[in-house]
């Protein structure tokens, strides 16, 4: 093959440890098949596909034409911190101070920062698997250990407390939790946040707590270790706008935590974002202080929509799957298909039209299972049933 370039490209080392999400992968994927005129049902991106509330366009709207236009703080907007800080407050039940908060552009950064921030070769860092791939890749990235704890469909998909508390050594660092989850949609009771607390004691382990789904529960309440005595100054709290508020592509993120390290995220975000988009934020304070009946509106049609796919899912052979209790995902075991799952997922994009991503995506204890996300109406939910069925009745 005649080479493109004329000098090669000497890649930093650490660049082969860094990994990627699937779901854009899978996306491109199947955008190249419907430009060749194949029609997808896309169910492998995770992003709500209901618009930006009116009333949070309308404020950043304004703030372009008023002027919102320029740098601002590194940190993010006073106004905004404060409006985070209230929130968070009144959610989970602690007293959060607008120092304690960082804005940064989606809930992503704060994954990046905490494990730029607190990681470093030797280190252990426990994380759930199947997991929201990013971890483990972020992890890799800074050379320190990735330790898994197995997420069991047994268990609604939480894990056995116990083999947390048998992977906690001296050189474990960091523990990363997901309620809701992504990918398994599982969801940490208060007793399980009351026996991982116990589990981890007053060890010197900080805590991150991806909790972007916090909002998107359909059972029970939503619980943070946040809350549990002890722990707020040993946990980054990730929650953020993308999923709530329909606001993927705005990117608004924010991380609540200790203010020394908040210091350091900082600067973290000084050298490499400068600030988030300020007109960004405007919309943010907006969304935060405004009507919240839109999220009430996305969080039922989501109900509506998962009861319903989970229960076709459940008529297909080869398919059993558990109903999630929270986010927006189901995530069906396929092991009686005798397919591995990557396979599976390939087949149904590219032969059945249905595009979803294989568990194994979300690390080895995924395989044997597959991500839909029910982020799509009900009318295509159905025809992907329908699709999958007929698939299955051919070919297994
Ligand atoms: C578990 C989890 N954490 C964080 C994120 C990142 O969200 P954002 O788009 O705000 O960066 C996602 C997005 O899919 C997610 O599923």
């Amino acid at each position: 093959m005649p080479k493109s370039t004329h000098h090669e490209l000497h890649l930093a080392k650490r660049m082969s440890r860094l990994g990627t999400e699937t779901a854009f992968e899978v996306l491109n994927k199947a955008r190249a098949l419907e430009r060749k005129g194949k029609e997808i049902i896309h169910l492998e991106i995770g992003e709500p596909d209901f618009e930006t509330p009116g009333n949070v366009v309308e404020a950043g709207i304004d703030a372009l034409r008023k002027g919102w236009t320029h740098y601002g703080p590194s940190a993010g907007l006073p106004e905004l911190r404060q409006a985070i800080a209230d929130d968070v407050s009144r959610s989970r039940g602690v007293k959060v101070s607008a120092e304690e908060v960082a804005v940064v552009p989606g809930g992503k950064p704060i994954i990046f920062f905490a494990l730029l921030a607190l990681a470093d070769v030797g280190d252990d860092i426990i994380y759930p698997n199947p997991g929201f791939p990013i971890y483990e890749s972020m992890i890799h990235y800074t050379g320190a250990k990735a330790v898994p704890i197995r997420l069991r469909e047994e268990r609604d998909f939480g894990f056995d407390v116990d083999e947390l508390a048998s992977l906690i050594t001296d050189r474990t660092r960091l523990i990363i939790l997901n309620s809701p989850h992504n990918p398994t949609g599982g969801v940490l009771s208060q007793q399980d946040i009351h026996d991982i607390a116990r589990a981890i004691g007053d060890r010197d382990i900080m805590l991150l707590s991806d909790e972007i789904y916090s909002r998107l529960i359909f059972e029970g309440e939503h619980y943070s270790i946040l809350a549990a005595p002890g722990f707020q100054e040993r946990t980054i709290l990730l929650d953020g706008f993308s999923k709530t508020y329909a606001m993927t592509g705005w990117r608004l993120g924010y991380g609540v935590m200790r203010k020394d390290l908040a210091a350091h995220v900082t600067r973290l975000m000084t050298n490499s974002n400068s600030c988030t988009a300020s007109f960004t934020q405007l919309a943010g304070i907006a969304a935060l202080r405004g009507d919240q009946s839109s999220v009430d509106r996305m969080r039922a049609e989501f109900q509506r929509r998962r009861d319903a796919f989970v229960a076709g899912l459940n008529r297909i052979v080869g398919f059993s799957c558990r109903l999630p209790k929270g986010a927006f995902y189901v995530f069906p075991n396929i092991k009686k298909t005798g397919w591995q799952s990557k396979k599976l997922a390939d087949a149904l994009l590219t032969e059945a039209g249905v595009a979803c991503l294989s568990g194994a995506s979300f690390g080895d204890f995924g395989e044997g299972y597959l991500r839909f996300s029910v982020a799509n109406s009900l009318e295509n939910l159905n025809k992907a049933l329908e699709r999958i069925e007929q698939w299955t009745k051919g070919n297994l």
